[in-house]
Formats: structure tokens, sequence, C-alpha cells
């Protein structure tokens, strides 16, 4: 797609205007049709809450679950919807019951509350955690496939990794990984918080026996759409955070794993119903799944990298800041992670673009030090990032072009 196009695209989104975003990874603006679609549902539920929670919301729950399904790659019927991927992580982590003494094996990228998950239940269940080391910038997907199989062993019971790494956007070879642990009966976790609209996904094709994701980051969805998809027969593992009225599904519900009355399967909503809630996130997935598709998600990929090329010749080229995010495609996508000298704080780096410069961005600490993370999506342009490039020159964090 030309430029113009994108600009075009850019005047679809819901963008503070006055803001550099260049944080898609930390949560998604809204285009304008899901904005209005869930702001329609939620007139609806104001207006005629029971009229729209017991008659309307059925049928287009299941159209969303249907969407959200078909554009994963995976099965309506294994497709559980959840607030977010922390809920999703820790419904699993809450269930499972893996033989002790055994192991739990995470990267050592791993999202910070999602090692608090893990190492609460290793804690729970009498396992030991272990992390292995990713390699810091992997020539190749093999590189850490052969760090993560180098890592299990007959203890290892169950293995956690990102499918995209939060703080550098390094995308982990997950069908190779899932298909190791597999072949070495371990239960494979996905954590895939930015894998949608961020990868092409095919889920049943990738092999895992759970795989936690977000809508709300790079599909554009609204707040407070999650996902937890299962592996054929592992539904049956899981037990409900709260108990509700599905608990104990009505005796004409139809079969566990059959569309019911609700737009879910008695097996899904089990899990799913939580009590009287606000699920019109859920219901606008739909209409970012179509934006996307408008769009088309290979040139949308295609638009980020050209950004992200971009910031790698203004950050590294120019500024000397070393890239932490391999540039190989199979290994990134539309976000690249920059080195900052060491000593810098992150935090009021973090504070002084955005309060100084008006630039949204992720600075963190780990791993390996102080990191600057670039987001880049096909409503980002290179002078957005010329300016970023600028701001740092200007704090003085690193030395002048
Ligand atoms: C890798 C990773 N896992 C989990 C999460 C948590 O996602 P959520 O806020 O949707 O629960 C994030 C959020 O940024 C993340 O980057």
């Amino acid at each position: 797609m030309a430029v113009a196009d994108w600009e075009r695209a850019r005047r679809r989104m819901l963008l503070d205007g006055t803001v550099v975003n260049l944080n898609t990874g930390s949560g998604g603006p809204l285009p304008r049709p899901t904005y209005e679609r869930v702001t329609e549902l939620r007139a609806r539920l104001a207006r005629a809450p029971m009229e729209f929670l017991l008659r309307e919301v059925p049928a287009l729950l299941w159209t969303a679950r249907e969407t959200l399904a078909r554009f994963v790659g995976g099965d309506p019927h294994r497709l559980l919807l959840t607030t977010n991927v922390t809920a999703a992580v820790n419904l699993v982590a809450a269930s499972l019951r893996p033989a002790a003494p055994g192991e739990i094996l995470l990267t050592d990228q791993e999202y910070t509350p999602m090692r608090w998950c893990w190492e609460r239940m290793a804690r729970r269940r009498g396992l030991r955690l272990r992390t292995f080391r990713l390699p810091a910038m992997p020539a190749g997907p093999e590189e850490i496939v052969e760090a993560a199989v180098a890592a299990m062993n007959p203890r290892t019971r169950l293995l956690s990794f990102s499918h995209v790494i939060s703080a550098t956007g390094l995308v982990l070879p997950a069908r190779e990984l899932c298909a190791q642990a597999r072949r070495r009966g371990i239960v494979t976790v996905i954590d895939g918080a930015h894998a949608p609209a961020f990868l092409d996904l095919d889920l049943d094709a990738t092999g895992c026996d759970f795989y936690a994701g977000s809508g709300h980051k790079w599909l554009l969805a609204p707040t407070g759409t999650g996902f937890l998809h299962l592996a054929p027969g592992r539904l049956e593992h899981l037990e409900p955070a709260q108990v509700s009225w599905a608990y104990q599904p009505p005796p004409d519900s139809g079969p566990p794993d059959r569309r019911d009355r609700f737009g879910s399967t008695p097996r899904l909503r089990r899990l799913e119903c939580e009590g009287t809630r606000d699920i019109c996130p859920w219901l606008a997935v739909p209409e970012s799944v179509a934006f996307h598709d408008e769009l088309g998600h290979h040139a949308i990929d295609a638009r980020r990298r050209q950004l992200t090329d971009h910031a790698r010749r203004r950050l590294t080229d120019r500024h000397g800041l070393p890239a932490a995010t391999p540039s190989d495609p199979a290994l990134s996508g539309g976000m690249v992670a920059f080195r900052l000298p060491h000593g810098t704080d992150a935090e009021k780096l973090r504070r002084a673009l955005r309060d100084r410069f008006r630039i949204e961005t992720a600075v963190g600490d780990r791993p390996g030090g102080p990191l600057l993370r670039v987001s880049a999506n096909f409503y980002n342009t290179e002078a957005e990032i010329d300016l970023l490039a600028d701001a740092l020159t200007e704090l003085a964090e690193l030395p002048g072009p």
C-alpha cells in the first residue's frame, strides 16, 4: 500500500493527535468502527439490560467467538473468552496439577506477573521453577529451540513461554518448541499477549496445550478482550476462577461441547460465566478483525517492518544504540528494542519522553540492562520515529548525530 493509503487508514483510528504513540505493544488504540460498535452495544445494555443480556448477547457472543477462532486458526468450541491474558494464564496455573516432584520451565524473559503466577503455582504444588536463558541475539529460530531442549529433562512437567517477548519483540518458534515439549510429555502454555494480529496465527497447527492471547494490543480490540484457546481434551482440566450459574448447567443445555443457547458451549460457559458483567468488549471483536482483514495482515506487517527498519537506521546507525531485537523476519515483527547506555534511569527517561515531548514508548530495565522498545504500527510514520530520535538526542541520553 502507498503512503497515502496508510495516512487514510490512520485517519480511521481514534488517536490523540497531540501524542506520538509508539506503544501499541502496551495497549492498542481503537479503530473508529470498533469504538462505534462497542459504544452502540453499551447503549443497548444501558437502555434495556435484560433484553440485551438474555436475548441479544447469545447470538453476538457466538459470532464473536467464531470470528476470533477463525482469525487465530482455532476452534470456537475450544475458545474461552477472558478479560485479558493475566486471567487466562492464572486460570490454567490455578487448575493444573502436574505430578510432583517435578519442574516448571520458563524462559528468563517472561512477563514479570506471569513468572510470579508460575512461581506461586510451583510453591503450591511442590514443584520447582526453573528458567533457561534465551540467546541474546539468536542467529535463527533453531538457536532458541536448542536452548529450550537443552533445558528440558525428565522432571520437566510444563513449559511456558511468550510467543513474542514483551521487552524486545523477539518472536519465539512456537511450533517447534511445542513439538519438542510434546515429544517429552511436557504440557505447553503459551503467553501470546502480543501475538494476535502481530503474527499470522494458526493455533491448531502450533500444537500447544493452552494458548492465552489478547485482543487489546495489536488487534486493536476494546480493552478487556482476552482469550484462552485449548487443545482438544484440555477444557476438562480447568476449574472456573469464579463459581457462578454455569457451574451446574441447566438440564436442557445439551452435550458439553456443543453450541448452547447462551452463545457458548456448556463446558466453555462453566469457565466463562462470572455473574453479571459487561462483555461488550468481546462482542466488538468482529469489528477489529474486519478492520485488520480489510487492510490486510501482510500489508500491515510489511508496513510495520518498514518502520522498524527506519527506527534501526535512525537509532542504531546514526545514534549508535545497539538493537536488542534480531532483524531476521522469522524472529521479529512490529517491535524493536534498543540498548540504552549503562546507568540510564529507565523510568526517568520514559517520563521525560512523555512529559516533555509527548512521546509514548516503553522503557524498561531488563533483560541485560536498560532498553527502549519502539512499537511501530501502520498508523505510525517515519516522521514520528525521527521525533523520538531527536528527543533522545536533546535529552542527552546519547551523543548527538
Ligand atoms: C508477554 C505478556 N504477557 C502478559 C501480559 C499481560 O497482558 P494483559 O494485561 O492482557 O493481562 C503482557 C502485557 O503487556 C505481556 O506483554
